[in-house]
């Protein structure tokens, strides 16, 4: 993914590294903006990125990422219910309140994911010294509607998007 990133990009302000999100350590007020799209539910500690992303950011500075829904991460099978027919009856959530780690087979086996619920995703990022400025739960865009799962997508939420602004340290 570095590879094809630095391929497609060539900006000079851009440096790749190649480093696991829970060994992030940059300097103190660093960065106005630190985003993250789809890997914090791969990530078993929510608490303590949101303080390192809080040290690094500067004053009023912007966290923007999105994470698997915790109505798709709860039970580690991902899958739809079907009916007789095969049709897709109704999307399963269990286990809701229970976080932690579920095993998933993920376009490989063994793939690691960790359920946190919604409620823990906002008062984590509260309790690091964030506020929150929007939550999403977008449905798909009109032109993948039509898509073979287009339909089914909207009948719930696949990804959850949060954009959170560090306050005052008080
Ligand atoms: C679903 S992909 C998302 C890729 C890309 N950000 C995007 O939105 O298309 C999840 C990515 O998170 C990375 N990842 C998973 N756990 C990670 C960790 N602990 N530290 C850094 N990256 C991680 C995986 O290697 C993978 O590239």
């Amino acid at each position: 993914m570095l590879g094809q990133a630095s391929a497609i990009t060539a900006d000079s302000g851009i440096e790749y590294r190649l480093c696991a999100i829970e060994d992030i350590d940059f300097l103190a007020g660093e960065f106005e903006v630190v985003t993250s799209s789809l890997a914090f539910h791969y990530v078993e500690r929510f608490d303590l990125v949101c303080q390192r992303v809080h040290r690094c950011l500067v004053a009023s500075g912007a966290f923007v990422f999105s994470v698997e829904h915790p109505m798709f991460t709860a039970l580690a099978t991902q899958e739809w219910c079907y009916g007789s027919k095969g049709e897709r009856l109704h999307w399963p959530v269990d286990n809701y309140l229970q976080e932690g780690p579920r095993q998933t087979q993920w376009l490989a086996d063994h793939v690691v994911k960790y359920h946190r619920t919604v409620a823990t995703y906002v008062n984590t990022l509260i309790d690091s010294g964030f506020r929150i400025a929007k939550l999403l739960e977008p449905e798909p865009p009109p032109e993948m509607q039509n898509e073979p799962d287009g339909q089914d997508d909207r009948r719930r939420p696949t990804f959850l998007l949060i954009a959170a602004v560090k306050t005052p340290t008080p």
